[in-house]
């Protein structure tokens, strides 16, 4: 498997958990990144790789699409300055492994607290995403914080979707279901965690939501930032009475927008991913205008100023990773795989576990508290005026906050 040539496989542990009677080992293999190999050739690509002199319509921004001097910018960055050792390094700070799950390898970041009472919570990205996503705010987490009186701390997992990075591409009929299903295997036989919270984004919503609703007595709290469900239009949400105040204006503007204008790469990545995947597969330049324009539109416009730190090394570091484990192919199979993923019905999940939602102003949708109490038993809804649709990078003491609340209601 060609992940395997690209990554160092340190010493094998083999972890051993009592599930009833039954006894399954699982061969969790502690893991470190190691690409450095593959980085000579992304940086010829990148300087081989001719972009038009000028813009061809230069009164257009970015609206119809990744800008040329943005693109370029990026460009001469990741040939000139940004340094990938550098990036590597700080990914390996964190404690990575792999593990087989009914025949997947599934990398995981799995940092844990000093606490004993640590309460376990999985953080699962989406695309064009990783576990980088989530760097800011893994360690905070496992720190004690006093919440509502009680001294809250957690041992966060951070699996990789299935086909992205270091986790090996699924077969051709594989959901966001099996998804669910191999890390509620992750937290509870291989790790050894009886219950735990989720939070999800973008597809890590759909899993989470799958795992919120088919593993009800070990999923105990869900904190989600979007949901699989379709957003309303304004037409639908003036239908319902919906009064919105002028942050939630500003997120139902971003979810018109997601669902129109910028729904083209859904519809291709759902129907054709071949045509996409293979003419991007060996183009570092063409996997940066394909997915830069997206981290620019779909954070806040504020990205790279603080608290975001959403900044152009963040997006170089993003598609690197994509590029190096030659994950982009197979990580937009998953639109293909689940095209239904926007449910237009919203029904409610079999489950009394808290649900917490937070809408932040530029995400790329917008839910209204109404229909997120739909879906499931929502305990908390907030609104938060800075983020986008990466909150671990576009506001992370933000995202911090949202997980540490959901402690008050997390009962084991
Ligand atoms: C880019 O290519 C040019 C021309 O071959 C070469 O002189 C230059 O050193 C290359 N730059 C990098 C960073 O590899
Ligand atoms: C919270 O728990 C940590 C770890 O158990 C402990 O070191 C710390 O003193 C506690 N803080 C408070 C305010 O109880
Ligand atoms: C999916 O495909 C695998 C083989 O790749 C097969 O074992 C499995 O039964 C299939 N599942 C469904 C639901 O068709
Ligand atoms: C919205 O308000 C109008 C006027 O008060 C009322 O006729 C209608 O039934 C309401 N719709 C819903 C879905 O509550
Ligand atoms: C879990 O789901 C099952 C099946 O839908 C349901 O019967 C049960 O009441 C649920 N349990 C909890 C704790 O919500
Ligand atoms: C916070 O603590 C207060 C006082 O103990 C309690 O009434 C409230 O329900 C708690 N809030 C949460 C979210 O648990």
């Amino acid at each position: 498997m060609v992940y395997f040539l690209n990554i160092a496989l340190v010493v094998s542990t083999a972890f051993t958990t009592v599930v009833g009677a039954t006894n399954i080992n699982f061969d969790v293999k502690p893991f470190k990144i190691d690409l450095s190999a593959e980085v000579p050739r992304l940086k010829f690509l990148v300087n081989n790789t001719r972009l038009p002199a000028k813009a061809l319509y230069p009164s257009i921004g970015e609206e119809e699409g990744t800008g040329l001097g943005f693109l370029r910018d990026l460009q001469t960055q990741w040939l000139t300055s940004f340094d990938w050792e550098a990036q590597q390094a700080e990914l390996n700070q964190f404690q990575q492994f792999t593990v087989d799950i009914e025949g997947q390898t599934v990398h995981f970041v799995h940092e844990k607290s000093e606490d004993p009472n640590a309460i376990p919570l999985v953080l699962l990205h989406g695309w064009p995403g990783s576990f980088h996503e989530f760097l800011p705010v893994i360690k905070p987490l496992t720190e004690s914080s006093l919440v509502n009186g009680t001294n809250v701390s957690y041992n966060v997992v951070v699996p990789g979707l299935p086909g992205f990075l270091f986790s090996s591409p699924p077969p051709l009929n594989w959901t966001v279901a099996d998804t669910a299903r191999i890390f509620n295997t992750l937290m509870t036989d291989v790790l050894g965690y009886e219950t735990y919270a989720v939070h999800g984004t973008d597809w890590g919503c759909g899993v989470g939501y799958s795992l919120y609703s088919d593993f009800n007595s070990t999923v105990r709290a869900l904190q989600l930032v979007l949901l699989p469900f379709l957003p309303l239009s304004p037409e639908e949400i003036a239908a319902n009475n919906i009064t919105l105040t002028a942050v939630e204006e500003v997120s139902e503007q971003r979810a018109v927008a997601w669902t129109t204008s910028d729904w083209g790469y859904f519809k291709e990545q759902s129907t054709k991913p071949n045509d996409l995947g293979l003419a991007l597969y060996d183009s570092p330049v063409g996997q940066l205008a394909w997915i830069a324009g997206k981290y620019k539109r779909w954070s806040d416009p504020r990205a790279g100023t603080p608290p975001s730190v959403l900044d152009h090394t963040a997006i170089l570091t993003a598609v690197s990773l994509y590029y190096l484990t030659d994950s982009f192919l197979s990580s937009i199979w998953i639109y293909e795989q689940n095209p239904n993923v926007l449910n237009p019905v919203y029904s409610k999940a079999p489950t009394d576990a808290p649900l917490l939602f937070s809408q932040y102003e530029y995400s790329i949708g917008f839910w209204p508290e109404q229909y997120v109490a739909k879906v499931g038993n929502l305990v908390s809804y907030t609104v938060h005026d800075f983020g986008g649709h990466w909150a671990g990078l576009d506001n992370p003491p933000a995202l911090i906050g949202d997980l540490r609340a959901m402690a008050p209601y997390f009962s084991a």
